[in-house]
């Protein structure tokens, strides 16, 4: 099965495929707009970003890949991205690390992970990317499982696929690899030929030949057709998998994003079946949050990154900027005694912190409006609201409010019991409202807000709404509003939040 390939011909045919997106994406970079721009998540110099990809600590820094098309703002033949950092604060733009340029990989160098070898290289796995009638999906996928090497985590030598199934399967893809014990394991996503969605698990003892396993999950919902970007990880007492379902109906505040994410716990050992303990739950409740993938951090921590972004609606940013999509903030995740998956903000982000302005214990009045804010840019909120004493329909936040009035609304909204993202009255981009849980009478909310997106953590990370919102013209108040009722603020926190060093 294993044919490593490593020679001059194919070495130097990759250089010239990202030789030639560098290029590309240098001309795009000299037109992006930066209205919407992230000042302090992570996105494309330029063009189309998805998935993060091979997240890991390699030689003392971070390093974080991307799904990109460097090219324009639109999804295309798939390249790896690449940033790295050496705080998880601050980064580095680095030069794209993986280009379509094998047979193997000719339409795509798509999703997947990196773990560093017994060897120190680092060792990148994704999927080989092919449409089976060389234009399209119309007739399917021929999809691999390649492998990657790097000795410095930016320059890698492909070794061609590691992993092939029948090629009559029309998705194969997105590998994670870890090692538990002495054994390394990759799991990836399947669609069988009866169309259900299942996760295959394979093993290898020098991460180059790899035998298959068994199925480790296949999803109860017949609806589901695929679970893209699998990743299985130890968790407390448990292990958890990420994965994101394909085809769900909407249902209620679930399933109605064109790509939802979600997890299962359930229990794991080497050499067993995975058994769930839980049906699938969500992990992020917002228009825009998908494709996650972990790593650990040195000191035991394990990070979660995803993409904001959609493949289904056209995303403001696309149209004239020149860019489009960007990474979540990192989220730090801990399984809580109800199985239910937290998650916060990396710690390190206060760093990003300034201009601290604290507002201690107020009542807001019948329907009144208070600006706590005159320009929200980049900032970070954190309102403590008492329920029991609040009688306000809403508890009412206008964000990135306009000179027209146009503004993303987010609230605790009494009527639906939500914690809700309503994009009605944006300026720009798709609409649509969505909703996290919320139960007890004390609401707390931590509200990250860049140029072009906001990250709502409820109650300490139990439920998370994360969505992108582009706002109009001139600055970008932050008003908090009651409706037919007063709201009981036991505080309210606000700073301005810093750049990560890749918007320039
Ligand atoms: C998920 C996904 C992956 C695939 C990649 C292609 O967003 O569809 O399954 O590997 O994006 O860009």
């Amino acid at each position: 099965m294993t044919t490593p390939y490593l020679d001059a011909e194919r070495r130097s045919a990759h250089e010239a495929a990202l030789a030639r997106a560098e290029a590309a994406n240098a001309m795009l970079r000299a037109t992006r707009r930066d209205r919407w721009y992230p000042r302090w998540h992570i996105a494309a110099a330029a063009g189309w970003i998805n998935d993060p990809n091979g997240v890991c600590f390699y030689h003392d820094e971070y390093h974080v890949f991307f799904q990109h098309h460097p090219v324009d703002s639109s999804w295309g033949p798939m390249h790896w991205g690449h940033v790295s950092s050496p705080d998880l604060v601050h980064w580095r733009r680095e030069s794209i690390a993986l280009a379509p340029s094998t047979p193997e990989d000719a339409d795509g160098v798509w999703s997947g992970s990196c773990v560093v070898g017994d060897d120190g290289r680092l060792y990148a796995f994704y999927t080989g990317q092919r449409w089976r009638n060389g234009v399209d999906e119309a007739e399917g996928n021929i999809q691999v499982q390649c492998l990657a090497v790097s000795d410095d985590g930016r320059h890698f030598d492909k070794l061609g696929p590691v992993v092939e199934v029948d090629d009559r399967l029309w998705h194969a893809r997105d590998p994670k690899v870890w090692r538990t014990g002495d054994t390394w394991f990759m799991i990836f996503a399947v669609s069988t030929l009866d169309k259900r969605a299942e996760v295959w698990l394979y093993t290898s003892d020098d991460l180059l030949g790899w035998t298959f396993d068994r199925v480790l999950y296949r999803d109860p919902d017949k609806s589901v057709y695929m679970l893209e970007c699998p990743d299985l990880f130890p968790l407390g007492d448990h292990w958890v998998l990420l994965a994101c379902p394909m085809g769900p109906r909407p249902n209620g505040y679930t399933g109605r994003n064109g790509h939802n994410n979600g997890y299962v716990v359930g229990d794991w050992a080497p050499g067993h079946d995975f058994v769930p303990l839980t049906g699938h739950q969500v992990l992020d409740w917002g228009h825009n949050y998908y494709a996650p993938t972990t790593m650990q951090t040195p000191d035991g921590r394990r990070l979660m990154f995803g993409w904001m972004g959609s493949f289904v609606h056209p995303i403001a940013s696309q149209v004239e900027d020149g860019w489009v999509g960007q990474l979540a903030v990192p989220r730090e995740l801990s399984l809580d005694n109800d199985l239910v998956l937290r998650s916060v903000p990396l710690t390190e982000l206060v760093r990003l912190r300034s201009d601290p302005v604290e507002h201690g214990a107020f009542v807001l009045g019948l329907n009144e409006d208070r600006v706590v804010l005159d320009d929200v840019d980049a900032a970070e909120i954190e309102i403590e609201v008492d329920l029991a004493v609040t009688t306000s329909d809403r508890v009412g936040l206008r964000l990135g409010e306009a000179a027209d009035g146009s503004h993303t609304f987010l609230a605790w909204d009494d009527l639906a019991e939500r914690v809700v993202i309503d994009r009605r009255l944006a300026a720009h981009g798709d609409r649509g409202v969505r909703g996290a849980p919320h139960t007890g009478k004390h609401l707390t909310l931590r509200i990250l807000v860049d140029r072009s997106s906001v990250e709502v953590f409820i109650d300490g990370g139990r439920n998370v709404v994360s969505s992108l919102v582009f706002p109009g013209d001139g600055s970008r108040r932050l008003t908090l509003a009651s409706e037919s009722g007063t709201i009981a603020v036991d505080a309210l926190r606000i700073w301005r939040l810093g750049d990560i060093g890749l918007s320039a």
